[in-house]
């Protein structure tokens, strides 16, 4: 990919684009995948860095893997099978990866040291490492209370109650797949719901699970394979031409196998309650996940106030949201955003900065936000980096849909790591790129 473009206005987004796998359901089905015995087909998965890290680190715990035409084959011995690996295991970019694996790792009687490239060196565990620590696990990080993270071998874990202190589908899916391998039931209680992509495919796997509204309860499972997992297309990659489409004039585009799982679409629905041309068609079942195909056109939107509770549901396009307030007549407000500062980089600072150098309007108070928008409003000629991290790549590349000498964004190889097909699909759609 290159690694630098210039990306200006353009209007008259058309034409059609199918979204590809979500990257939180290609983990999952990884590591189900892994923990049942016997052959699993995943069909549709993500085919980014972040996905292929966690399928060489299953493969270095003993499985067998092939991935043709777009399907991967996984051919485990099941969990009580899994050997002991010979190297560290090596999760990129890939908070989710980490601490998927670390959460039923830490049942297992071997070893395992669980690294990542720079970022994720430096992202928080202890919000994985005290309730595993609570369950009996023997797992610790050796750079203060970031990865590396290291696990010996288990001698049991037992299940625990716990009520997580912060709002994270990632925390909530470790406990659990520590708790299928745990003596006694595992509770997870959350303040404020979050995705329940491990909850479904759980059900799926036929795990002793239960869950009702902000309680998951998981007792020791054996898991059985369906055979087959479909794995729809990323609401948090479509974000992006959903909003290129509604900041764009004349525009029209359709978006095809979009999941649209209740508790990741909030982005979506704060969206249509915004004023948001947004039609849904198609509206199907894959597997135990539900997509669409989205039908977007430009629109004049009504500005946001998005309070804590529903931030969890969004946290992923709250880049992109923060651009499209700022496109907005009016003042926007953001409520409960301290998890931003906890992601791939710290994206609420890095948004600030970058609205701030396009000369928007912004006020911070603790963790609330308002940003003051215009409708009519054009960006200069800026450059901006990446930071390594995707989804600011993909949000300033948007931005640069109102720019009309252009926007150039630098370092855009992390785009790889959740949307290698972002810039062709873009393309398709009309997106001007010329190399920066
Ligand atoms: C994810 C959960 C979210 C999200 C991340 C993927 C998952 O993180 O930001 O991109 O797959 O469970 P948290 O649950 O830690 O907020």
């Amino acid at each position: 990919m290159t690694t630098s473009l210039k990306s200006s206005k353009k209007n008259n987004l058309s034409g059609e684009v199918v979204i590809p796998g979500d990257k939180s359901i290609s983990h999952r089905a990884i590591v189900f995948g892994l923990l049942s015995k016997g052959k699993t087909q995943i069909h549709g998965s993500q085919n980014s860095e972040d996905v292929h890290n966690s399928l060489n680190v299953a493969r270095f715990l003993g499985i067998k893997t092939k991935v043709k035409s777009s399907v991967i084959f996984l051919d485990s011995p099941g969990i009580e099978g899994l050997s002991a690996p010979t190297k560290d295991l090596y999760f990129g970019n890939s908070g989710t990866g980490m601490r998927l694996f670390a959460g039923f790792l830490s049942s297992l009687n071997f070893s395992s040291t669980l690294t990542g490239d720079a970022s994720l060196s430096n992202r928080p565990m202890m919000r994985i490492i005290d309730p595993l620590q609570k369950m009996g696990a023997k797992i610790s990080a050796t750079n203060k209370e970031n990865p590396p993270l290291k696990i010996s071998p288990s001698t049991g874990l037992i299940g625990i109650t716990y009520k997580m202190p912060i709002a994270s589908a990632q925390v909530k899916s470790s406990i659990l797949l520590a708790g299928l391998n745990a003596e006694g039931k595992t509770q997870v209680q959350e303040k404020y719901p979050t995705r329940d992509h491990t909850e479904r495919m759980m059900k799926t796997f036929e795990a002793n699970i239960s869950f009702s509204k902000g309680i998951v309860e998981i007792e020791k499972s054996d898991l059985k394979t369906p055979g087959q997992i479909e794995v729809p297309g990323d609401f948090s990659s479509a974000a992006f031409f959903i909003g290129a489409c509604l900041i764009s004039e004349n525009s029209e585009i359709k978006i095809k196998n979009v999941g649209i799982n209740n508790t990741r679409k909030a982005f979506l629905d704060c969206l249509l309650d915004m004023n948001a041309n947004i039609d849904l068609a198609n509206i199907r079942q894959l597997g135990n996940e539900e997509v669409a195909d989205l039908v977007i056109k430009s629109s004049d939107l009504l500005p946001a106030k998005i309070m804590e509770d529903i931030v969890p549901n969004l946290i992923d396009e709250l880049p992109l949201f923060f651009l499209i307030a700022s496109l907005i007549d009016g003042e926007s407000e953001f409520n409960g955003l301290s998890e931003l500062k906890h992601k791939e980089s710290d994206r609420l600072s890095i948004m600030i900065n970058n609205l701030q150098k396009l000369d928007v309007e912004v006020q911070l108070n603790e963790d609330s936000l308002k940003i003051i928008g215009k409708k009519d409003r054009i960006f200069s000629d800026e450059v901006f980096d990446s930071h390594g991290d995707h989804r600011i790549a993909m949000t300033m590349l948007v931005a640069g849909l109102r720019s009309t000498e252009g926007l150039t964004i630098t370092n855009l190889e992390c785009i790889n790591t959740s949307f290698p097909e972002f810039i062709d699909q873009a393309k398709t759609l009309g997106f001007s790129f010329k190399n920066g």
